[in-house]
């Protein structure tokens, strides 16, 4: 089982609807029994909140369900996943300095480098505190990134090998 953590500030945008669209795809692809997706937010603002209602509408027009409610993520999670996905470069730094190790910083990437169509270094913008389109956005780049994700754990023979 590969267990993924998707991670951003407050978990109620961004990083809750990487994991709804990661989990659809593994549903797609039937690797289900391969692939464990979860989410957690660097900061504790919104601990125990359901996902923001702007980012459960959008991703709703998408038939896409948003889940679960707002926890930060700790040291200790580091040894509940295989990889931890960072949504931006502040989150990805919040992260390292969490790690305890080199093998919890190893499990530390950002989401979007997993897109072979972004720039190296490339985030999902914060949708907070704009209008309805950056909820749109974070839809589209969440979507391209997860896919690139998949591709590269079947290319790494993660998942999918049987
Ligand atoms: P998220 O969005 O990190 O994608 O869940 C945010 C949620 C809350 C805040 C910022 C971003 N905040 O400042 O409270």
């Amino acid at each position: 089982m590969v267990r993924l953590c998707f991670v951003c500030l407050g978990n109620i945008c961004r990083s809750p609807t990487a994991e709804a669209v990661m989990a659809r795809l593994v549903r797609e692809h039937r690797l289900d029994r391969e692939i464990a997706v979860d989410s957690a937010g660097t900061g504790d603002y919104h601990v125990g909140e359901p996902p923001d209602s702007r980012s459960a509408a959008a991703a709703r027009g998408r038939g896409v369900i948003l889940k679960g409610r707002a926890v930060q993520f700790t040291a200790a999670d580091f040894d509940r996943f295989d990889a931890v996905l960072a949504m931006d470069r502040r989150n990805e730094e919040s992260l390292l300095a969490l790690a305890r190790d080199d093998a919890d910083r190893a499990k530390v990437h950002l989401l979007r480098d997993f897109d072979p169509a972004s720039p190296e270094g490339s985030e999902v913008p914060d949708p907070y505190y704009g209008g309805e389109k950056g909820f749109e956005t974070v839809l589209d780049v969440c979507e391209a990134a997860c896919r690139g994700l998949l591709e590269h754990l079947r290319r790494e023979g993660r998942v999918g090998a049987a």
